[in-house]
């Protein structure tokens, strides 16, 4: 077991949250906060706490709730986003401040219209600043692949002297490959007469596909943390995937020799909960955690794993807690077989979330008759989508009319905010546009429908089917989630998720002048 350890910075709840497209709510930012806690992440960046009083509500509340971790937020190098920085995190029980700015002349020049000797004295009287309310403080050159190194090397030295105790090496537009990298890395243990006195740390962006090998480079230069977001979320390309990193050092420690805290059982379930709540999906062929990852189809490859694991893997799928496809449970499982099959997957349940769970068990179980692992992972991300978006419209019923020679004709029942029910139909071209349409008769939100996505959960003609939707209003996007073995249902479920959240919203999303790096 290496004894040096490389530091794990998750900051997929703010630079995985610039993906375009997602905007998570407080108690979805929370939700992940907690699983990356199980994870064992070392650093959570919660947010960007001057970027919008939402923001800056999210970083508070993971401050308050999250004890474990180091809990960061970030902030321009300007006064008045350091201070906003620590007010959200000043009751962490272990804050930090990340605060950045360009360091490269395109950026320095053409998007802060300033010059390098400013910018220099920007960054260290932050640095200053945030020192005066925290140890803990985290310096970002933004843009430093593409810096001259010269500067960057006096820039590092500076903000060391005023107090950073992590300075990150960012290529923020994916631009370097690993064996410059590497050197980069090297040069600056070299030249930075005060390095030892900081964590040197990398932030690595997915343009050109390298980012997780441009980290690891690093990490054999002698990087001790690195930056990243589950399933490689993040601005445009994507940020370096830590589950990727993760596995790399956990499988190699002949090459690497330094560890991680992480738990990695934790892997897959992470990856799924933040795909579920971004709606972002995970492609099939993705490592660590896509559906394929741990799948033979070669003949060779499966005699081979039947043979010796080994011979064609090189991870064990169960220490990234992949569950099986064991048929686990059935129509005449009990409560406490529920129980425990989900305790060794991770969730724990009391009474009352139990009972719940046993009743959507039930119900799964007689219409599928065997359940699997995966089945109740799915079961209990349809569970979290219910607590977390308040039901103010319930669906009770739906029944579609459909076939090569009819018009499509939908009826639903919706129990609205006062009790009350109320049944319409509709024609539509097919059978979900009918269905959204005899929604939208009850429920009159306007709103655009701007995708719409059927995934099978599970394996077979009786899988769990899983809709996702986006639909936007007043310039917004808000997501709906829906899962039944009938699709059609599952399309309705999604879709009056989507209104809930439409109705419910009034959270802070991100507008044009919104300062994210
Ligand atoms: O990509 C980047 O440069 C960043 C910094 C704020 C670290 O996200
Ligand atoms: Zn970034």
């Amino acid at each position: 077991m290496p004894e040096e350890k490389v530091m794990i910075f998750d900051t997929t709840l703010r630079d995985g949250e610039q993906s375009a497209g997602i905007g998570l709510t407080t108690p979805e930012k929370l939700e992940i906060s907690r699983q990356l806690d199980r994870l064992g992440v070392d650093i959570i960046e919660a947010g960007f706490a001057a970027s919008s009083p939402g923001d800056f509500e999210a970083v508070q509340n993971i401050a308050h709730e999250v004890r474990r971790p180091i809990i960061a937020s970030l902030a321009r190098c300007v006064l008045p986003d350091v201070d906003a920085a620590w007010n959200a995190i000043k009751d962490a029980e272990r804050p930090r401040i990340h605060v950045f700015i360009s360091s490269s002349d395109v950026q320095i020049m053409h998007q802060l219209r300033s010059d390098p000797e400013s910018v220099l004295s920007a960054a260290v009287a932050s640095v200053e600043r945030a020192k005066e309310y925290c140890d803990d403080v985290e310096f970002s050159p933004m843009d430093a692949t593409r810096t001259d190194i010269e500067y960057l090397y006096g820039m590092l030295e500076a903000v060391i002297n005023a107090g950073a105790t992590t300075v990150n090496i960012a290529d923020t537009v994916g631009y370097t490959i690993p064996a410059e990298f590497y050197n980069r890395i090297q040069l600056i243990k070299e030249n930075v007469p005060n390095i030892d006195k900081a964590v040197l740390s990398v932030h690595c962006h997915n343009d050109l596909g390298m980012s997780v090998a441009n980290s690891l480079a690093a990490v054999t230069a002698g990087a001790r943390q690195v930056e990243g977001c589950i399933n490689g979320l993040g601005e445009r390309a994507g940020n370096a995937a830590l589950e990727e990193i993760i596995m790399a050092i956990e499988t190699r420690p002949d090459l690497f020799n330094v560890g991680t805290n992480i738990d990695t059982r934790q892997i897959y379930r992470t990856s799924r909960l933040v795909s579920d709540i971004t709606g972002f999906p995970v492609q099939p062929n993705k490592a660590v955690v896509g559906a394929n990852a741990f799948r033979h189809a070669s003949g060779i490859h499966q005699d081979g794993v039947l043979k010796e694991r080994n011979t064609f893997e090189i991870m064990d799928p169960r220490s990234v807690g992949w569950p099986s496809n064991e048929l686990v449970l059935g129509k005449l499982s009990g409560r406490a077989g529920l129980r425990s099959r989900l305790e060794e997957l991770g969730y724990s349940l009391d009474q009352d979330e139990l009972n719940e769970t046993f009743e959507a068990f039930k119900d799964l179980a007689d219409k599928k008759r065997e359940v699997s692992d995966a089945d109740l992972v799915a079961l209990m991300s349809v569970r979290r989508r219910r607590v977390d978006v308040p039901a103010v419209y319930k669906l009770e019923h739906v029944q579609v009319s459909c076939g090569s020679h009819e018009i499509p004709t939908a009826t639903v029942r919706i129990i609205g905010p006062d009790g009350n029910a109320t049944t319409d139909a509709a024609t539509g071209t097919g059978p979900v546009d009918a269905v959204y349409k005899a929604i939208n008769r009850i429920i009159d939100v306007p709103n655009t429908l701007t995708e719409f996505r059927v995934n099978a959960v599970t394996e077979g003609i009786d899988a769990l089917g899983d809709v996702t939707i986006r639909v936007e209003a007043d310039e917004n996007a808000y997501l709906g989630r829906g899962s039944d073995t009938d699709i059609i249902v599952a399309s309705a479920k999604a879709y009056m998720n989507a209104l809930n959240r439409l109705v419910a919203a009034g959270n802070g999303h991100a507008g044009t002048d919104d300062p994210s790096p």
